[in-house]
């Protein structure tokens, strides 16, 4: 039971705020000027859009998906659905998808090709952790906060059977 399993402290409130301000900084940069659209992956992403907006200096509209992964709780199975399409149109405009964590790839490479189809004008991948391990399907994101080489966490937004979620800092399921 993962309720009984004990949590180890990956990355603290301070660090991810520092980070989420550096990948803000390097966003507004980077999309000075464009038409932004910042699809927010629900529901794991809805703390990091909270606090990345926040810190952006450009300007962007914001709208949200929400993906089905069929499969256990820590493990998708490669079969995805969508649940909630976003209502914005994203033809001509640049788009930053916006996740919580890249794991086997699958729902990303899922929501990248039904977006790509809408024709924007650029489309690209921010996420707060690339877990390179279970990757399954070629994909890079093009921005990540943090670089995780194994296991499975839970906080700011990430949760483990829908606990954990609203924890400030990001922790680590001990085995
Ligand atoms: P795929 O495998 O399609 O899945 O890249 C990405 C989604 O799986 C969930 N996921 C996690 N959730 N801690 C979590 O709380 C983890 O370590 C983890 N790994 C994968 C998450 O919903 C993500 O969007
Ligand atoms: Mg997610």
């Amino acid at each position: 039971m993962v309720k009984d399993r004990k949590k180890r402290l990956l990355y603290s409130e301070e660090i991810i705020d520092r980070r989420v301000k550096e990948l803000a900084d390097t966003l507004s940069h980077d999309y000075k000027g464009k038409d932004v659209v910042i699809v927010c992956v629900l529901k794991g992403a809805f703390i990091f859009l909270a606090d990345l907006t926040r810190y952006l200096g450009i300007s962007y509209v914001v709208d949200f998906v929400r993906l089905r992964s069929y499969g256990s709780q820590s493990e998708s199975s490669g079969i995805v659905t969508v649940t909630k399409d976003i209502e914005v149109s994203v033809e001509g405009r640049d788009v930053i998808i916006l996740e919580d964590i890249v794991d086997t790839g699958t729902t990303l490479v899922y929501l990248r090709d039904m977006l790509e189809k809408r024709n924007p004008a650029s489309l690209k991948i921010c996420t707060l952790i690339d877990k390179k391990e279970r990757r399954l399907v070629e994909i890079d994101a093009d921005y990540v906060g943090f670089d995780l080489d194994e296991g499975f966490v839970v906080g700011y937004g990430l949760d483990f059977d829908e606990r954990f979620r609203c924890l400030p800092s990001v922790y680590l399921i001990e085995e």
